[in-house]
């Protein structure tokens, strides 16, 4: 059976930056507590006329770049994102035709912040059952989309961007210790109530009548935070020892930990529970906020692109998110 590699990575951040700062003239809040409590300092904000498939476009561009491949090359296309372009046609497929192509799969994945996490385990299976040799897999989200901006305790947390991987399908001879090594995906719905954007249709959500929706009419996003946290750190905490497990491995053999950059807080229990250090730890929610689906792989191409990332190191991935959905996977880097 082949084993999978991560062999490109990109990202893409809108130009336009919201600070904290900024933030104060919009909401009642301030810099010092939003730091504090979340760790995060700006975060970046889609511009009119700009979607979710043009940051995903962007990311994939330099990913394919880096894979020194083009759109050709490529035969599937998954987009997680919880902010698609439209209800339909999926985002992976406008994404697709952005990119030049047609003709090969493409599709989106709902599993909001743990989107790309279930991505790479979906795609990991597909193409070690020999479906696919090359699939890009992008996080992507415009979630400034989605937020009430007169809710302070949710539009502080929320930014926007993409990253991309190019994953191939290589024979495990080659490289019998490299690539993806495993993963483990979680949901529980029953959770459901304490964090979502409700369906902006009228009706379309029966069970729950009082819906939020921002000025323009459009779903925003709900949270019980503090519930959210707690779920968040304890699911957390599980999973990233049951993906070792699953893998026969042990939290020492983790060289780099690429955590769901939501809350700090959050981020530094997780690397408590594994003993690591600071220096073991992929950090980008200060200047990224919380990207849903975007943010594993954000990190993952900040830490790559400034040469933080060796081959031969493993790595873990994990996210949580609304659902509740969670995961994580383990890999060992083996690019240059
Ligand atoms: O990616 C999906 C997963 N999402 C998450 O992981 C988010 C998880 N939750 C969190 O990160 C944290 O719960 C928050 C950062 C959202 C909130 O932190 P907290 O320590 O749980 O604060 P809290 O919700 O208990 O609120 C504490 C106080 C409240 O005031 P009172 O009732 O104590 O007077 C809030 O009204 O902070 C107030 N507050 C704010 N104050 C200034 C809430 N938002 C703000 C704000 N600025 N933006």
């Amino acid at each position: 059976m082949p084993r999978i590699h991560i062999i490109g990575v990109g990202g893409y951040l809108p130009e336009r930056v919201m600070t904290n700062k900024d933030l104060e003239a919009i909401v009642d809040t301030d810099d010092q507590w939003i730091f504090e409590r979340t760790g995060i300092r700006q975060r970046h904000i889609i511009s009119e006329g700009e979607h979710t498939s043009d940051l995903a476009a962007a990311a994939a561009r330099q990913a394919l770049d880096d894979a020194g491949l083009t759109i050709a090359d490529i035969d599937a296309l998954i987009v997680a994102t919880t902010t698609p372009d439209m209800i339909f046609p999926s985002t992976a497929s406008i994404v697709q035709s952005k990119l030049g192509a047609s003709g090969f799969p493409a599709w989106d994945i709902q599993a909001v912040c743990s989107g790309f996490v279930y991505g790479l385990a979906h795609a990991d299976a597909m193409m070690r059952g020999g479906m696919f040799r090359r699939v890009l897999l992008i996080g992507a989200e415009s979630m400034s989309r989605i937020m009430d901006w007169t809710d302070r305790s949710t539009c502080v947390l929320f930014g926007d961007g993409a990253g991309a991987v190019v994953l191939e399908a290589r024979d495990a001879g080659d490289e019998p210790q490299g690539g993806i090594i495993g993963s483990v995906l979680k949901a529980d719905g029953s959770y459901r109530p304490l964090l979502m954007a409700r369906h902006p249709h009228p009706g379309a959500s029966p069970d729950m009548p009082d819906m939020a929706v921002d000025a323009a009419g459009v779903a925003a996003v709900e949270m019980q935070g503090n519930e959210v946290f707690r779920n968040a750190v304890n699911k957390l905490g599980e999973v990233v020892g049951d993906v070792l497990a699953h893998c026969h491995m042990q939290p020492s053999d983790v060289d780099l930990l690429i955590p769901h950059q939501a809350n700090i807080r959050i981020i530094n229990a997780t690397a408590k529970k594994l003993k690591l250090g600071t220096e073991n730890i992929a950090i980008t929610v200060e200047k990224h906020a919380n990207t849903s689906a975007a943010s594993v792989p954000l990190a993952l191409n900040t830490y790559y692109r400034e040469g933080k990332i060796r081959k031969g190191q493993v790595l873990l991935l994990e996210a949580f998110g609304a659902g509740f959905v969670w995961g994580a996977n383990l890999l060992r880097w083996s690019k240059d």
